[in-house]
């Protein structure tokens, strides 16, 4: 397979870019699941944007640096804000519709969210992800010039030698022409002149997350894998409110309940925010998760609970219809009881490292969406600020392509040796996935979760490198499955969130660890890259 344009993954980033470049020339898409598994599809929340008349660009610049605790690249969040309204206006064109408030300056109705000194988030009531994918997919799959293809698995990144027009100075001397993919159990080999990862993230490599089961970590694993630089990986968020039910697995409460008033209580029924920041509920996510984590331990209880039941039933039901309805599946009728949560992963703050065009330190690899780092989030992410950075970095990378088109489309596409599989054999037995798959989200929630000590760090260290390390053994020895991709990617990634969480000897956003609860005067990125053959911690 050739195209001009490969696209890894199916979400906001991936299909807002994929609909950019198919003004340029032929774009592939491929997926691992059904195009609709993303995490865009799930979130709940919206897209922050500054829309209204009272709101500003300073106010919204202001909220995300100081959510972002010091680690934000603020002439990038700059930048980000600044485009949001006319990428906003992009999805309405799209098709995507965004619930209106005829009574307000922007036409509009905003929603509230932690951390945002305004109401600035465009919602779809409590499925904007959904609407916002609905939208996009149905001009993808119409589009004559983008091949969308499902079950289609990425393994890893094809890199030959040679740079690529107007990408500047990259020191690896090698390029990323495609990707091996995973099709029907066949590797093979999907070329191309620019590659973008937008897989996602890596909530799975924790035993609880609000995140769908895509979310291996993929593509940051081949990244790496690639050579290219992987930042600020200790920075997992953990949302605050995930529905706590046996039959449940990882149902988002949005935070744009306590948006409108949801207030949380211990099993007393007691507020406890106000005890940990002047901003109560609406205090930005690191520090909501983390009281809720303190309140758990401390009464030893199994979850806290989120009470909406104060305001008007009619107005809960039309605002949050999909909350409502799946409580009320579970038993739980939010307009009469508040609702059992409990903190889980949800998103990963770092990734590959980009630049304002989405460039990665690889050239001819572009990195969009939770996959990336670009500088938005720092340590916290402002809620509501994810689907905004996809829809700006996904136009920031198509005008690059635009501008470097004459160049870049004269860039050849060497044929690539078919994948070996040497001497493998069927795996046979599952259980030496399974169990490792189980271990190491076991591992990574006990010793790497909210709250984190050097010593737990350590231990987690310990176990994950053995782990990986026979997982690195069964790759070579068995012929490659989707399963055994993504669980040697979720060890990777493991990895990779250990060692910058003990590389960071400091509290900071999303990062707190006992041993070193204060934060440092100033702070730098962590970073980590492959040399050669070998990991570089
Ligand atoms: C939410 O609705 O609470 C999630 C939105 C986000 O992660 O920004």
């Amino acid at each position: 397979m050739e195209s001009d344009f490969l696209v890894i993954g199916s979400g906001i980033a991936g299909l807002s870019y994929a609909l950019r470049c198919a003004e340029l020339g032929s774009v592939v898409v491929v997926t691992k699941k059904k195009d609709i598994d993303t995490a865009t599809n799930l979130a709940q929340g919206g897209i922050a944007v500054v829309l209204e008349a009272e709101d500003s660009y300073e106010s919204h610049v202001k909220d995300t640096l100081e959510s972002g605790a010091g680690l934000c690249d603020e002439s990038v969040v700059r930048m980000v804000v600044e485009d949001g309204p006319a990428r906003v206006a992009d999805l309405v064109r799209m098709g995507v519709d965004f619930v209106r408030d005829e009574g307000s300056s922007s036409g509009y109705s905003l929603g509230m969210e932690g951390g945002h000194s305004c109401r600035r988030v465009a919602h779809a009531n409590d499925l904007t992800g959904r609407e916002i994918e609905r939208a996009l997919l149905n001009v993808v799959r119409n589009h004559k010039r983008i091949e969308l293809m499902e079950e289609h698995m990425v393994v890893d990144l094809l890199m030959v030698a040679g740079g690529v027009p107007g990408w500047g100075e990259v020191d690896s001397g090698e390029r990323c022409v495609g990707a091996y993919v995973l099709v029907d159990g066949q590797v093979e080999a999907y070329r191309a002149k620019l590659t973008a990862i937008c897989s996602g993230g890596v909530g799975k490599v924790y035993l609880y997350t609000t995140n769908p089961d895509i979310a291996t970590g993929d593509g940051i694993a081949m990244a790496f894998r690639a050579g290219a630089e992987i930042e600020n990986m200790e920075f997992v968020q953990f949302h605050p409110t995930c529905l706590y039910h046996p039959e449940e697995k990882n149902f988002l409460i949005s935070e744009a309940v306590r948006g409108e008033g949801g207030v949380l209580i211990g099993v007393d029924g007691v507020p406890f925010m106000k005890k940990y920041d002047s901003r109560e509920d609406l205090a930005t996510r690191d520090t909501v998760a983390r009281a809720i984590d303190r309140e758990m331990k401390e009464t030893g209880e199994d979850c806290v609970f989120l009470d909406i039941t104060h305001r008007d039933p009619v107005f809960v039901k039309k605002r949050f219809p999909t909350i409502y309805d799946r409580c009320l599946s579970r038993g739980i009728d939010i307009t009469k009881q508040p609702i059992p949560v409990v903190p889980a992963a949800h998103y990963m703050c770092g990734g590959i490292r980009t630049d304002k065009y989405a460039r990665t330190t690889v050239a001819g690899l572009m990195a969009l969406g939770e996959s990336a780092c670009t500088g938005l989030h720092g340590g916290n992410r402002l809620a509501s600020n994810s689907l905004l950075e996809a829809v700006v970095f996904a136009n920031r990378a198509a005008v690059f392509c635009e501008k470097n088109w004459k160049e870049l489309q004269n860039i050849d596409i060497p044929i690539i040796d078919l994948w070996k599989s040497g001497d493998a054999k069927e795996l046979g037995e599952e259980i030496l996935i399974n169990h490792n798959w189980d271990s190491i989200r076991r591992v990574m929630w006990n010793y790497v979760g909210i709250v984190r000590s050097m010593k737990r760090l350590e231990l987690a260290k310990k176990r994950m490198e053995f782990i990986y390390s026979e997982i690195e053994e069964h790759y070579q020895e068995y012929f490659v499955t989707p399963n055994m991709v993504e669980l040697r990617n979720i060890s990777l990634i493991s990895l990779l969130i250990i060692q910058s969480a003990l590389s960071r000897k400091e509290s900071r956003g999303l990062h707190y660890v006992i041993d070193f609860p204060n934060k440092f005067k100033h702070s730098n990125a962590t970073l980590f890259r492959r040399k050669g053959n070998r990991n570089s911690w």
